[in-house]
C-alpha cells in the first residue's frame, strides 16, 4: 500500500529519484513521474497499463517554464492562460525538440498547464522539472477525486500518494489548441466552453467520439465503472428492472430503490456540484449486488456538457 500524506519534501524527493507519486489537483488526482525523463514516464504508463499512442500533459507552475518546453505561444493562447491559469484548461503547444517524444507520443504538441492547487503548486515551485501527470485510475476506469480513490487502485504499485483532500472541479480539465488562428476544443472538462469563448471568441469543438482516434485525445470506451450502464428516462426504464439489483445516478431526483443504490448528483440541480460528484457516483456504482445502472444526460450547458461527455463514455 502507497503511503498518504502532505508531506512535500518527500514527494519532491521520490520525483527526483525518478518514481512516480500520486498529486491532487483541483480537477482529478495525477499520476506524476519527470516529463523530461523517459523512464519515469514509462513507468506512468506502465502503473496506469497505458498504452503509449495516449499521450501526457506537462504540469508546471509558472508560464516562464511552459516557456522553455514549447517553440512560441500564440497571443490567443496568452489570453487564456492570463484568464485561467492556474486552472482547468490544458493547451496544446509545438513542442521543443528536447521534450521527450515518449510524452506526445510522437506528437508535434506538448500538453501543457498549470493546476490550481496550493500542495501541487508548492511542489511544482520546488522542482527543476515539469510533472506528466495523467489521471491516477487504471486506463479505461473512473478518475479518482480523493486520495483514497487513488490508493484504492494504485496503492500497491506507488510509494507515496500527496494528499490534498476532495478535488473541487472534479472533472479533468478542458483541453484546447489552435487550428491558424481558431481554438479548437478537443476534450470538455473543468473550463467551461461559454467562459473560453468569452475571451476568444467561438470554438471548434471536435471532441472525438471515434474508438480509434487518429489524434488520440480521447477514447470513446473511458471511465467505465464495470457495470452496463443505460442513460435516459430513468422512471421508464426502472419498470423493467429490479430495484434491488439496479444503481441509479440521477442529477436531481431521489426514487423508490435502496438508499445504498443511489447517487442524487446534485438535489438543487447545480452543474458544478454535480461535476464535483460524478467520479465517485461512477465508484460507488461498482458494487457487487448492482447490476445494471440507470443514468440521465444533465442539462447541455456549463459543466453539464463535459458530465454529458463522461456518461456517453461511461456508457460504451
Ligand atoms: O485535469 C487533467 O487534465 C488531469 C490532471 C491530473 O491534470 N489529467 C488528465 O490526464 O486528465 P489524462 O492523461 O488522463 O488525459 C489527458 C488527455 C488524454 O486523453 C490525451 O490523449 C490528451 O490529453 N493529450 C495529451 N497530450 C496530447 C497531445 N500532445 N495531443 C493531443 N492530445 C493530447
Ligand atoms: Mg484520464
Amino acid at each position: 500500500m502507497a503511503e498518504i500524506g502532505k508531506d512535500i519534501s518527500k514527494a519532491k524527493q521520490l520525483l527526483e529519484n525518478g518514481e512516480v507519486v500520486g498529486i491532487p489537483t483541483e480537477t482529478v488526482y495525477g499520476l506524476a513521474g519527470n516529463a523530461l525523463n523517459e523512464d519515469a514516464i514509462l513507468k506512468i504508463y506502465s502503473v496506469k497499463n497505458r498504452p503509449k499512442f495516449d499521450p501526457l500533459i506537462a504540469h508546471t507552475n509558472s508560464l516562464d517554464k511552459i516557456e522553455g518546453l514549447v517553440k512560441e505561444i500564440p497571443s490567443k493562447a496568452y489570453e487564456l492562460t492570463n484568464a485561467f491559469w492556474p486552472g482547468p484548461l490544458t493547451i496544446l503547444l509545438n513542442k521543443k525538440s528536447s521534450v521527450p517524444d515518449l510524452l506526445t507520443s510522437g506528437l508535434d504538441r506538448v500538453a501543457v498547464r498549470i493546476p490550481d492547487h496550493p500542495l501541487t503548486l508548492e511542489l511544482l515551485s520546488a522542482l527543476e522539472f515539469p510533472l506528466a501527470a495523467p489521471s491516477a485510475n487504471p486506463f479505461g476506469y473512473v478518475s479518482p477525486t480523493s486520495a483514497q480513490h487513488v490508493e484504492d487502485q494504485l496503492g500497491d504499485k506507488i510509494p507515496y500518494i500527496l494528499d490534498g483532500g476532495p478535488c473541487h472541479i472534479g472533472l479533468e480539465s478542458t483541453i484546447v489548441g489552435f487550428d491558424g488562428d481558431d481554438v479548437v476544443v478537443y476534450r470538455l472538462g473543468g473550463t467551461k466552453v461559454e467562459a473560453i469563448e468569452e475571451i476568444v471568441g467561438k470554438v471548434k469543438i471536435q471532441v472525438n467520439e471515434s474508438s480509434n482516434p487518429a489524434a488520440p485525445g480521447m477514447l470513446k470506451s473511458h471511465y467505465s465503472p464495470g457495470r452496463k450502464m443505460i442513460i435516459g428516462d430513468i422512471s421508464e426504464n426502472l419498470r423493467e428492472l429490479n430495484p434491488e439489483t439496479t444503481g441509479i445516478l440521477s442529477f436531481m431526483t431521489t426514487y423508490d430503490i435502496p438508499v445504498k443504490n443511489q447517487v442524487v448528483l446534485s438535489p438543487t440541480g447545480d452543474l458544478d456540484e454535480a461535476a464535483r460528484n460524478i467520479f465517485s457516483a461512477l465508484r460507488k456504482m461498482d458494487q457487487p449486488n448492482i447490476e445494471v445502472i440507470l443514468t440521465e444526460f444533465l442539462p447541455q450547458e456549463g459543466l453539464g456538457k463535459a458530465i454529458n461527455d463522461r456518461l456517453r463514455r461511461a456508457a460504451v
